[in-house]
């Protein structure tokens, strides 16, 4: 069983949790995620890490009390506990991998969307301590969905926000964010690593392509086994199928095919919402 250290609300909807997962906290990376599973009977929910503690063995994770199962995760205590909380599953970031000297060279720019911001923070912070800093776009609809700006503004250079509707920081979504800095104040990148909604992300890829600037995305769609057998998070990367449990969550961003993948969560949709309405009968 794996304990509920920590609970907290980050802005409506949104949760963080730090659980007790000394295994996963020994051997995840940024980058990876792992599956929970809330009882016997509870949906196998993939989320990304956010944060991990190895001499504590604790992993912290955020999610959007969404669907049913999310939402049922949310009325979860501190002291309570699930039963399965497996990982590290996935790849962790490339850019983990990368020879430092290459790496310090780069100039980075993270783009995280509402609780996308929670799988961009570890990035960041292992980015610092690694002794680069990045730039990093936090965005969302409003003031009150923006999460983890502080955590963010002690590990990354610079923290630009974004909100829709103006209410915080910059006025206009990501993308008019990136915009205002490489086309107005001319600053320059050489990769962009965005995670978020697919939405977005799909956005990003579309204008980092014509700005020429390589960008990295992190897919998080429906996972069952997390394993590469049952082929519930397949998508189609530079025409060809992937599985993003085991050969993601990254990928190019210029490759992958967004409208396809929307396609497969929106048939995932119909499911879930028929769970919440047998809830509710
Ligand atoms: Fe089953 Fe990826 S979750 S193949």
């Amino acid at each position: 069983m794996y304990k509920i250290l920590k609970k907290e609300i980050l802005a409506p909807n949104i949760y963080l949790m730090d659980i007790e997962a000394k295994r996963v906290a020994k051997s995840c990376y940024p980058g990876q995620f792992v599956i929970v599973k809330m009882d016997e009977k509870g949906e196998r929910i993939p989320l990304t890490i956010c944060d991990y503690d190895r001499e504590k063995g604790s992993v912290t994770i955020v999610f959007q009390a969404l669907g049913s199962s999310t939402k049922r995760m949310a009325g979860y205590e501190e002291g309570e506990e699930f039963m399965d909380f497996a990982g590290p599953l996935g790849n962790r970031s490339e850019l983990i991998d990368e020879p430092s000297t290459e790496l310090h060279e780069k100039k980075i720019l993270f783009v995280a969307g509402g609780v996308g911001t929670a799988p961009v923070y570890p990035q960041v912070k292992w980015m610092k301590e690694q002794g680069h800093e990045v730039d990093c776009i936090i965005g969302a609809r409003n003031k009150d969905l923006i999460i983890l700006e502080e955590e963010m503004k002690k590990v990354a250079k610079n923290v630009y926000v974004a909100t829709d509707d103006g209410s915080y920081g910059f006025k206009g979504n990501v993308n008019d964010c990136i915009k205002d800095l490489v086309k107005t104040q001319g600053k320059h990148y050489d990769c962009v690593i965005a995670i978020g909604p697919v939405i977005m992300m799909k956005f990003v890829c579309l204008l980092t392509k014509e700005l020429k600037i390589p960008t990295i995305v992190s897919m998080n769609p429906i996972m069952v086994d997390g394993t590469g057998m049952c082929g519930a998070c397949r998508l189609t990367v530079g025409g060809k199928v992937k599985f993003a449990c085991v050969d993601g969550p990254e990928f190019d961003g210029h490759l992958v095919d967004f409208d396809e993948s929307m396609k497969r969560q929106q048939m995932y949709k119909t499911v879930e919402g028929r769970a919440v309405l047998k809830e509710k009968e």
